[in-house]
């Protein structure tokens, strides 16, 4: 088998301007996050870092790229505009899968203006239309998509799959897993405890994890957190990794870290997996990117 080469990215959160709440806007949970926009999140991300971050990905030539969530900031139609042509810059839809964050879902927006705007990049193989949980294989590799973003009250930032969605989950984890894929679930909100405060945490995490001991996962990724962590959740066959990016237009402001992604590389050791994940990114504000760190993984293959 060919290594597989694929990329990790999140929470790009693209600059607001020249969008602004306008009319009824305002009465919605938007006018305070605009404010913390207008405050202190602007500062924190800037165009220069996310080009400096995609320069860097295309220098690796990757097979595909995985972006946890986070174009947007307070979903408004703009956003949704300026991220879907953000999307097709990255490359074809086929070459690249998204999850909504809780920033695209900050209120509910129809589909037609919002999420459909993203459409292609998130509608599973043999599918016409968006479905979450969807699967793209993309050689070895099925990219499972799930939703966690939802409209929350003012000042929370939680994430929520849903029974039913939790449910095709269940199916289609065991169902890739007979086939021999490398499955890695992409859910913006991390799955292990501690990532995140409980105001920002998947509120049915604790179902995801009772669901992954049985069907198993080869590997999770997640945005949300603006901070990077490598957890471990129970799977079957042992630990599964559960990686977490930091946003990849982030200059380290306050308790951001600032930017990084992740170069995963997924191949065949015997009959395990073996997949090598490089981080990528920046020490501080004005550095170059280079590589970071990383990690060596052998993962056992299902039966
Ligand atoms: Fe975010």
């Amino acid at each position: 088998m060919q290594p597989f080469r694929f990329a990790h990215l999140s929470d790009p959160h693209l600059p607001l301007e020249p969008d602004r709440p306008k009319g009824l806007e305002w009465l919605s949970k938007r006018t305070l996050s605009y404010q913390s926009w207008q405050r202190k999140r602007r500062h924190a991300h800037t165009p220069a870092m996310l080009a400096a971050i995609l320069a860097d990905i295309r220098t690796q030539r990757v097979d595909h790229w995985a972006v946890t969530g986070d174009i947007a900031n307070i979903s408004l139609p703009g956003e949704f505009r300026r991220g879907a042509e953000w999307l097709r810059n990255l490359g074809a839809a086929r070459d690249v899968s998204y999850v909504p964050g809780n920033h695209d879902a900050m209120v509910p927006v129809p589909f037609a203006d919002g999420l459909g705007l993203w459409a292609d990049y998130m509608t599973g193989d043999g599918q016409g239309a968006v479905a979450f949980p969807y699967l793209r294989q993309r050689g070895p590799v099925a990219f499972i998509g799930a939703n966690s973003g939802v409209p929350t009250a003012p000042l929370l930032a939680q994430g929520h799959l849903g029974r039913e969605q939790m449910q095709r989950l269940g199916d289609m984890l065991a169902d890739a897993g007979r086939r021999g894929l490398f499955r890695v679930l992409m859910v913006h909100h991390p799955v292990a405890d501690g990532v995140v405060s409980s105001r920002k945490g998947l509120t049915d995490r604790r179902d995801l994890r009772d669901l992954l001991s049985r069907t198993g996962a080869e590997l999770l990724l997640h945005g949300h957190a603006h901070v990077a962590n490598l957890s471990m959740v129970k799977g079957p066959l042992g630990p599964i990794p559960s990686l977490t990016a930091p946003s990849a237009s982030a200059i380290g402001y306050r308790h951001d870290m600032p930017a990084r992604w992740h170069l995963v590389t997924v191949d065949t050791d015997g009959p395990d997996w073996r997949v090598q994940v490089e981080v990528r990114g920046v020490e501080r504000r004005d550095a170059p990117v280079t590589a970071l760190g990383g990690w060596s993984l052998r993962l056992p293959a299902m039966p």
